[in-house]
């Protein structure tokens, strides 16, 4: 989290490139803003709490200036306030920068005893300081950096700049990702490759402690070494940073899901799945991702187990790369991430790279670490996804998982033809559209905005997509939900229902439809307001609110039941006036344990 950016060139608008290139990361923190810029052979700080719109009201953009760094924070150590906003500067040493020093108390202390004093609570101040500390002690900018990565620990990317070097931009990088970008006469720095495309499409990568030092050329260094690297081409979709007609980011997202659902599932289908990997090889698969990537290895686990007859085990990342894990000579591990850089799924993928397992990702971000370090990557082409709540993204994950475990049954034989699927496949953006634009999702949303707490159920495929369905909530609306398997609810959570509480159920799995019923019977007695998502007409004594979404074949249709969860959550969050796109304390890309 937090981004980074900056800028080195011919150009003197270094403030306005710098400024329209962090607007692109505001995605990873909005807690407080900042630049460094030099005009007129000094080094102007400016910093702001809150977003990047703060910040911008405190800039001259006509000021001239050559070089730039600037940040977006996601707080970790020390409150979101101006004196812990980046840029930090301590003694020669100016920088930005992304991870967590996790070593910093030591450091600070040993600092102390120097003489350093600190002003912020942040990891970063005691990076700088020990930066400044190897400068004095080397008298050579790269010798400092290069000692300073056998000191620091934790994940960090920095841009940096020495007050007696104003012309140089440094940059370093362990664990959090950084790219160069290269234009005619002008350089950047930055934490993605998509905030430097208004600029240039061209950029370096730069691995685990490499040292770049920019000024009218770059050079790469690591361990003291000059290193070359092949400049890469980034060709691909734009980043669309324009709501279009949609009032927020995220029911853009949503409305253009029923294109990518279609266009993954028909260019698959059409060629009879065969570019998709065959995982009927392997003997033990585990899916691994965070948050709703975690969501959609749940959603997978039934259509592999109970249509293609091949056990998966699913892992959140930050659990999987702590504890033992069961291999066998025949194991495959998946990685399901949009950004690919989400440092705990980063974390799990070398880590079973290091058992030389195979490994699968399934990655949003062109170009990210994930996709870069995996043996096998497929995209799932939904797009840039800017809110941070994901939703196309999220559809696209599931698709190319149940394509996946359609392939499986279909090599197993318990598949004989695609011919029906295919036909459903044509259909779908019609249908997606249909159920996004023909329901009422706000009139539903009135009756439980003002909720406090709102309980999901659902059972197996079902309850995964609940687990979704209640995050989106959680992350966009801040009402409290919880997520139940149906039958569980009775073993102690039930004692919270009472009059009015809703709990929204999902009821798409035929095989043990009735069992939900059931269970949806026990809360109604109890008082509950029951809204039900379900693929068919049900009893009207069972719910107060029924949403019908269309019935297709089972490896589509957890595809389509999350929408209708997605636009609940999005009405009630609008309902409560809050910040859809950018909820309070999130980030979307979580490059920090
Ligand atoms: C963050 C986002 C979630 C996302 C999760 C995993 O928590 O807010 O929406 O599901 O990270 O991100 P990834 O980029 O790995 O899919």
């Amino acid at each position: 989290m937090c981004g980074i950016i900056g800028y080195v060139g011919k150009s003197t608008k270094a403030i306005t490139k710098t400024i329209s290139c962090l607007e692109k990361l505001e995605y990873r923190g909005y807690d407080s803003a900042g630049i460094a810029y030099i005009n007129n052979n000094q080094i102007i700080i400016k910093k702001e709490r809150g977003r990047i719109e703060a910040l911008k009201k405190e800039l001259d953009f006509n000021t001239n200036s050559n070089l730039a760094i600037a940040h977006t924070r996601w707080a970790t150590h020390g409150d979101a306030n101006n004196i812990n906003a980046h840029p930090h500067q301590v003694g020669h040493v100016t920088l930005v920068h992304n991870g967590i020093i996790e070593n910093y108390l030591e450091l600070k202390d040993m600092l102390e005893k120097l003489g350093y004093t600190f002003k912020s609570e942040t990891d970063t101040e005691i990076g700088c300081a020990m930066i400044d500390y190897l400068y004095q002690k080397n008298n050579n900018h790269l010798k400092a950096l290069n000692e300073l990565t056998k000191i620091l620990k934790g994940s960090y990317a920095l841009g940096i700049i020495f007050d007696d070097d104003i012309n140089t931009l440094y940059a370093i990088r362990k664990d959090s990702p950084l790219i160069v970008g290269i234009n005619k006469d002008e350089f950047f720095i930055a934490s993605d490759i998509p905030a430097i495309l208004e600029y240039t499409n061209k950029y370096i990568t730069l691995e685990d402690n490499d040292i770049a030092m920019i000024n009218n050329e770059v050079k790469i260094y690591h361990h003291l070494k000059e290193v070359k690297k092949d400049i890469q081409s980034f060709d691909y979709e734009y980043v669309n940073q324009d709501k279009g007609k949609y009032e927020h980011f995220m029911l853009k997202e949503i409305n253009e899901q029923p294109a990518i659902i279609y266009n993954l599932l028909n260019e698959n289908l059409d060629n009879n799945l065969k570019d998709l990997p065959d995982l009927t090889h392997y003997k033990r698969i585990d899916i691994v991702g965070c948050g709703s990537a975690y969501h959609t290895a749940l959603v997978a686990k039934t259509l592999f187990e109970e249509y293609a007859s091949i056990e998966i085990n699913c892992y959140i990342a930050s659990e999987y790369r702590y504890q033992r894990n069961f291999y066998t000579d025949k194991s495959i591990v998946i990685f399901i991430s949009q950004s690919g850089e989400t440092a705990d799924t980063l974390a799990c993928l070398r880590k079973v790279k290091d058992h030389n397992i195979p490994t699968l990702a399934i990655v949003n971000a062109y170009g990210s670490s994930i996709a870069r370090e995996a043996d096998q990557v497929i995209y799932t082409k939904a797009g840039s996804e800017i809110a941070v709540a994901t939703t196309k993204a999220y559809t696209a994950q599931v698709t190319i998982l149940s394509l996946l475990a359609l392939k499986c049954a279909y090599k197993k034989k318990i598949i004989t033809s695609l011919d029906d699927i295919k036909e459903s496949c044509h259909q779908i953006k019609d249908i997606t559209n249909k159920l996004i634009k023909n329901t009422d999702y706000l009139k539903i949303a009135k009756k439980i905005y003002k909720k406090r707490d709102i309980f999901f159920i659902g059972r197996l495929i079902d309850y995964a997509t609940a687990l979704e369905g209640s995050l989106k909530l959680k992350e966009i609306s801040y009402i409290n939900s919880a997520t139940y398997p149906a039958g569980e609810l009775k073993h102690g959570t039930i004692s919270l229902v009472e009059k009015d509480t809703p709990v929204i159920t999902i009821l798409t799995y035929d095989a043990i439809k009735d069992k939900t019923i059931s269970n949806i019977k026990e809360v109604k007695t109890r008082g509950a307001r029951v809204i039900i998502i379900s693929n068919q007409e049900l009893d009207s004594q069972l719910y107060d609110d029924l949403i019908i979404i269309p019935k297709v074949n089972i490896f589509i249709q957890p595809i389509l039941t999350i929408i209708p969860l997605q636009l609940l959550a999005y009405h009630v969050a609008k309902l409560n006036k809050c910040d859809i796109d950018k909820p309070r304390n999130l980030a979307k890309s979580v490059t920090v344990e």
